[in-house]
């Protein structure tokens, strides 16, 4: 059994046990997955008494998941860029950040729209979501990358910061026809669409939210009203658990058949 845990506040909501069961009976590799609920005053130290314990990996969930930087010696180039890390294991006895909700992200959009190689994506939300996916889906060939907010600013900050040809400012006022629209918002925590542009649903372009369940019912409805198609999250939180699982034991697994089984419990 190899002990694996995920650490969040709540955390009593989390999928991530029953996402790893699934791929623990696809591949045959025992694991034993636990939530540890961790307030913010104790999250370092059940952390650390983990790994103490013999613990082989962790999920890191909100609000840990920009912190979690700090507290570990060792921190992987996508968990650096990203600034968050979702994903802990161990490497030579060091536990090491990584961060898999970018290639979680490529792997889904993948399934659904086959390679992203030359298609223009437009993210609306300027926070830790948009930061963590925006080099993944770059190195995905995204030919064109898109970003817009609310506060315009922020936008801007993460265009600036990033420096690369392919990303651009969205700005309510320009045409911008992109094939994928991404809701990197939390506006869906607060049963809230974002307040888009009209023009930027003319060319129908495939909807995607970030988020799963109930957060990412206000997009779904306003893709509905728009003529367009939507898919939520849930795809990519469970292949960015399948790119852990796979960083644990070694073993690949097929994110896809975990979905859905997952689609038909919920
Ligand atoms: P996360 O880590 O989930 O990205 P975050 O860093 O708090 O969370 O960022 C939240 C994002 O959702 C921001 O882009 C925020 O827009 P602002 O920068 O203008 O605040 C966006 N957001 C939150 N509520 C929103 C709403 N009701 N409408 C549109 N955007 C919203």
């Amino acid at each position: 059994m190899i002990p694996l845990a995920v650490f969040g506040d709540p955390i009593e909501h989390s999928l991530s046990p029953r996402i790893h069961q699934l791929f623990a009976q696809q591949s045959g590799v025992e694991v034993d997955y636990r939530r540890i609920l961790a307030p913010e005053a104790s999250f370092a130290q059940q952390l650390a008494d983990f790994f103490a314990k013999g613990g082989q990996g962790a999920n890191i969930t909100l609000p840990h998941k920009v912190r979690v930087l700090e507290l570990m010696d060792k921190v992987s180039a996508r968990a650096a860029i990203a600034g968050a890390a979702n994903t802990l294991f161990l490497k030579d006895g060091v536990v090491v950040c990584d961060n898999t909700d970018g290639e979680g992200l490529v792997r889904d959009l993948t399934r659904l729209r086959g390679p992203l190689n030359g298609s223009h994506v437009l993210i609306m939300g300027a926070g830790g979501a948009t930061r963590g996916v925006i080099q993944p889906l770059l190195e995905a060939g995204v030919s064109k990358l898109s970003i817009g907010n609310r506060t315009l600013a922020k936008a801007q900050q993460l265009v600036t910061d990033f420096d690369k040809k392919a990303l651009q400012l969205a700005t309510p006022e320009q045409s911008m026809r992109p094939d994928i629209l991404i809701n990197a918002t939390a506006s869906g925590h607060s049963g809230l669409a974002p307040v888009l542009p009209a023009d930027w649903f003319t060319g129908h372009p495939f909807c995607y939210d970030l988020s799963y369940g109930k957060a990412a019912e206000p997009f779904h409805q306003l893709a509905a009203e728009k003529s367009c198609e939507m898919t939520d999250g849930l795809g990519m939180l469970v292949a960015q658990g399948a790119a852990s699982f796979t960083i644990w034991t070694q073993v690949e697994v097929d994110f896809v058949a975990a979905l859905t089984s997952l689609q038909g419990d919920l």
